[in-house]
């Protein structure tokens, strides 16, 4: 079974993501989960987390789960609630055309990288980042767990990025910056210095706002 948690706009491109690479393997997913007012896609049935959890009880088959949720503490927080299943596992949903040196990355699990993103060699990827369309990763890059990137965000060289950081549309990183955990980046910004504080940086250069 393939199931998305979340069922708005970021879910649904994940759904799109998978229904891509459905003519090669048997991608297409099953459900949304939700227990939001959301309504499906009409193309994948949206069913809420009790709904799912008695399906997992009855039939006790292996779920393939993507956690299709923006804000990255409540995508924590669904991969934490369902840790005491086994058999549930985060895949990394990968598009075609994304394109790296994946012999010397090392990936964790349940992230997604989203058509166009290119990522170059000697980079340590962490758990459940989203890398949105067209971004690029380059080399001697280490990425922690729950980050999102926008599309087309650029990442130099060298840069080290911690937990739960967010970058918008087109933010660029110059070589060998640190940034620590719950940094926001706005779009367009340019971040050249290190980041270490939790906050809201925007403009060029990066300035701290809140
Ligand atoms: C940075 C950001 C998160 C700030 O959001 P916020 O906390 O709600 O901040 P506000 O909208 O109250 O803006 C605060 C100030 O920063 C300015 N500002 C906001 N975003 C900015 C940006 N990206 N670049 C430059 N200035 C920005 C605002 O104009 C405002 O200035 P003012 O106080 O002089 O009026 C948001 O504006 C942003 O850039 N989000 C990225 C969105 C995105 O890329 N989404 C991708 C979806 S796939």
């Amino acid at each position: 079974m393939k199931v998305i948690f979340g069922a708005s706009g970021h879910a649904k491109e994940i759904e799109f993501l998978l229904r891509l690479k459905s003519g090669q393997q048997n991608m297409t997913p099953d459900f949304f989960i939700t227990d939001a007012p959301f309504t499906s896609s009409g193309r994948t049935p949206t069913i809420t987390e009790a709904e799912f959890i008695y399906k997992i009880k009855s039939c006790s088959k292996a779920v393939g789960a993507y956690i299709g949720i923006g804000n990255s503490k409540i995508r924590a927080k669904i991969a934490l609630k369902f840790s005491d299943y086994p058999f549930i596992s985060y895949p990394n949903l990968i598009a075609d055309s994304v394109m790296g040196d994946f012999e010397n990355i090392e990936l964790g699990s349940g992230n997604v990288l989203f058509p166009a993103v290119l990522m170059t060699t000697d980079i340590i990827i962490g758990n459940h980042n989203h890398f949105n369309l067209n971004t690029s990763i380059s080399h001697d890059c280490t990425i922690g767990e729950y980050n999102t990137f926008s599309p087309g965000v650029r990442i130099a060289g060298g840069v080290t990025i911690g937990n739960h950081s967010f970058f918008g549309v087109g933010a660029c990183v110059i070589d060998k910056v640190v940034i620590g955990d719950d940094v926001i980046v706005g779009a367009g910004a340019v971040v050249t210095t290190d980041l270490t504080l939790a906050g809201t940086y925007v403009g060029v250069p990066a300035k701290k706002i809140k």
